[in-house]
Order: C-alpha cells, then structure tokens, then sequence
C-alpha cells in the first residue's frame, strides 16, 4: 500500500498542501502551514455497513420539547438574532478589534443575569478587574454575572459541571482558549475547532446559550477555520467604522431565525445604546442641494435605512495615474460602474480623481445601491446638483440597463414619510406602488437616461 503522503494545513485559512511553503497559497499568511496527521486512505477494513447501534427516528411533528426562544431585552440584539435566544444554540460573534462586542455581551450578560437567570462570562483576553471597570462605566456592576479570566476548557468545563449550567456562557474570545488534550499554541486551527468542539458540545448537552467571541482577520473574515462557522448556529458579525460612533449587527448566519435583520447600535459614554428608528441616522441632514450627493433608500432586511451618497471628481492636469478612494462599498463595483458610465454614456473619468464616500460610516452591501452612486457619480462630474428631496435606487448592468429591485414599494413609501418627494428607479417597479401617497416616481430605464435627467434639465 502507498504511503500516505504528509499533509500541511495553513492555521489561518485551514487549506491544505502537499507539501511545505512559507506562505499560504490560499489566504497568502506567512508561515502558518503546519504538519498534520495524513488523510486517511479507505479500504475495506473502514466499512461502516454494519456492527452499530440502530438510530431512532421521529416524525417532523412529533411532541416534545420546543425550542423556546428568550428575549435578552435589548430589542435590536433581539432583533438581529432573530426573536432572541434559543437554549442550546451556539453563537459566533465576529468584528474588528475596538469595534465593541466585549461591551454588547457585557451588557447582554448584565441584562439576562438581572432578569434572574444565570450568567457566566469568562474573559480570555482582559483582567477580571479590566471588564469590572467595564461593568461599572456601563452601570451594570450590580448585575450578578459571575465573571471569570480563563484560558483552559477543561478548567472552565470542571467549574460549571460543579456550579451547575448557566443559561448562557459568553467566552471571550475563542481564539485565547486552549484545551490541554489538543497540541498546538491557542488561536491555532486544531486549537480552536478542539475548543469549539467542546464548549458546543457542552451547549448542546445542556441547554445553555453559548456565545463565542471571534476575531477577524484583516479581510474580514473570522480568524481560525472557516470551519468555525459551520461549527455554530448563528454567525453574527459587529461592524461599523471606530471613528463613527454608529454600530451595525448583522447575522451572516442563523439556524433559527432569518439572516437579513440588522441591530443598530451607537456607542456612547455609557456603552452601546439602541437605537430603534435608524432611517434618517445616515442623512447629513442639510436641506440645500449639492453636487455630488444622492440619497439611497437601503433596505436592511425589513427596515428601510436612508443612505447619503457622496462623490467627489478632481479633474487631473497632469499625466498621473488619477486615484479612486472609497469608504463604504466596494471598489469593485464602482470600477464597474465607472466603466459602464464611460462605455455606455460617453462620459470620462479616466482622466479625473473619483472619491467615493457612504456617510456615516455605513457600509452599502445592497446591489440597489447603483443607481445612486450613478447619479452622485454624474452630478459631481457635471457639476449640477440633485434635488435634496429625491431618492435613487436600482442595479444597473453592465448594459447600461437600469434593473429592477426587490422591495422598491418599501423604499418609496419609506422616503415619503421622511419627506422626500421624489423617487427615480426601474422601470419595472410595480405599479400599485408608483406614484402611491403623493411620491413623484420616475422609471428610467437605461443608465444614459439618467445622464441627460441630471445633465440636460436639473
Ligand atoms: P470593546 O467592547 O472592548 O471592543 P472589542 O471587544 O470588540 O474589541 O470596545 C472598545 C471600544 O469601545 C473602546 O475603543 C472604547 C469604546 N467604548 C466607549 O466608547 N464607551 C463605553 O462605554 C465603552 C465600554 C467602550
Ligand atoms: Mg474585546
């Protein structure tokens, strides 16, 4: 029988290769591919056919224990969970460094500890002393969540079998955990998905909530195995720019619950508050026009969020490769978007500086979004302002073709109560929805049309 061949796992990416490289091939992080035990080859003494136990089936509808949800309390971390917490559920919560989910799970801890249940947070990172200066800053630290620094699974594991389950455990954060069974320093792949494998495994058994803090990589995504995020039920992630004082809570991922919501949060003195009615939060707020500023009407899963675009256009004298900076949406699309205007409309930007900013430190995931980059993108060029009452919104191809979105009746009855009076989008927005309650909705249809709108008559 051939050897099996020696396997290198990378600790970041989790990739595997045949054989030793100093970086990644995959996620290009240097010197993190490691020795790992090698694949194991099949053969007839694996048959799995037969000498097990006969596994119980059920029906869909068969009685017995529901899994019954538990609000926290704090509505937008409800809400962007889906209803709240279901017992025995794992969840992973993923940000950037600063970006505040040490003090969204302190204060969630402090909110189901007050409300009679048990709480255990367990910091892997931070001094007892460190998040009980948290605590008291926040105003929670008369909440009776039993806090702990710890590093060792077994220790953690040991200490709640002798203290009974919590109703929820909060480790902060998976990567500094370690298990004494498993080789390898903690944050490592092995490391992390051992430790997971555990405190889930624990979860599960027991009923209890566990929520896992996880950190991200500079691409954003979640450090150690991807792996992790098939290991829970729900993958939140925490974003928002630190400068800004605005939060954003999404779930990327959620057994339970839809994975649209957001949770808005705004960090203040006294930690993150709720904030409930988000619509206007990422508006300027002046009345005037301005070249180069378009508003979007988002939509966050149910909720419709009210965005300013800003673009700015620095005609270059010089021969200089001009820049294109951008805060909030993707670089990509925007070269798209550039291409499309130049090749579909005539217009050049090749030789001008484009900047392109989200206000408020919202970051725009929503393809509807187009239609008002275009128009800022092309106001600032021409120099001629749009109205400061009108929204845009629709994805536009690489034809130049404006296409249709989903919820486009939400996003102009929404922009009507926040008093906007005119709406520019597909042409394909279903009738019933147009012109409703007093909103002037024009359909453009080719992204060439919305050039001569905004060039030849504003
Ligand atoms: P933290 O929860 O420690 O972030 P993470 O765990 O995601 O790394 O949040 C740290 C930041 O939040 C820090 O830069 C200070 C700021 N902050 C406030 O502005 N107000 C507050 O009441 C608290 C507790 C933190
Ligand atoms: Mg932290």
């Amino acid at each position: 029988m051939a050897k099996p061949k020696k396997r290198y796992v990378c600790q970041a990416c989790g990739s595997v290769s045949h054989r030793w490289q100093g970086q990644c091939p995959d996620c290009a992080e240097w010197n993190t591919l490691a020795e790992d035990a090698p694949a194991t080859v099949f053969s007839q003494k694996h048959d799995l056919s037969s000498g097990g136990r006969a596994v119980d089936f059920v029906a869909l509808d068969a009685p017995g224990e529901s899994l019954e949800r538990r609000s926290i309390g704090l509505k937008e971390l409800d809400r962007a969970l889906g209803g709240g917490l279901v017992p025995g559920s794992a969840i992973l919560m993923g940000g950037d460094p600063g970006i505040g989910k040490s003090t969204l799970l302190l204060q969630a801890a402090a909110k189901i500890a007050k409300g009679g249940d048990p709480v255990v947070y367990v910091s892997g990172e931070e001094a007892t002393a460190q998040v009980r200066m948290r605590a008291s800053r926040l105003g929670v630290a008369d909440a009776p969540v039993k806090l702990a620094a710890a590093t060792s699974v077994r220790d953690i594991l040991t200490t709640l079998a002798g203290i009974g389950k919590p109703a929820m455990l909060v480790i902060d954060s998976i990567q500094t955990m370690h298990s004494d069974s498993i080789e390898g320093a903690p944050g490592t792949v092995g490391q992390v998905r051992g430790c997971a494998f555990e405190l889930i495994r624990y979860a599960k058994e027991n009923g209890v909530v566990l929520v896992l803090v996880g950190h991200v990589t500079k691409d954003g995504n979640i450090a150690g195995p991807r792996v992790l995020e098939h290991m829970v039920d729900v993958v939140m992630s925490f974003e928002g720019e630190r400068s800004h004082q605005y939060r954003i809570l999404r779930s990327l991922k959620n057994r339970f619950g839809p994975v649209d919501e957001i949770g808005v949060f705004a960090m203040a003195g006294q930690g993150l508050e709720e904030v409930s009615n988000p619509s206007m939060l990422f508006l300027s707020g002046r009345d005037e026009p301005l070249a180069g500023s378009a508003v979007f009407p988002a939509l966050e899963g149910t909720r419709p969020v009210l965005v300013e675009v800003q673009a700015l256009i620095v005609r270059l004298q010089s021969g200089a490769t001009p820049r294109r900076a951008i805060v909030g949406w993707d670089s990509g699309r925007l070269a798209m978007l550039l291409a499309v205007l130049e090749s579909r409309c005539g217009l050049n930007f090749s030789s001008a500086e484009v900047y392109l900013n989200i206000a408020g430190g919202y970051r725009l995931t929503d393809p509807a979004a187009d239609l008002a980059v275009a128009a800022a993108l092309v106001s600032a060029l021409a120099d001629k302002p749009l109205s400061a009452k009108s929204v845009w919104f629709g994805e536009v191809s690489l034809a130049g073709e404006i296409r249709p979105v989903a919820h486009s009746g939400l996003r102009l009855r929404e922009s009507h109560k926040l008093g906007f009076d005119t709406g520019y989008g597909p042409s394909e927005t279903q009738p019933g929805t147009r012109n409703s309650e007093q909103l002037e909705f024009h359909a453009i249809k080719q992204l060439v049309n919305l050039v001569d709108r905004i060039v030849g008559n504003q």
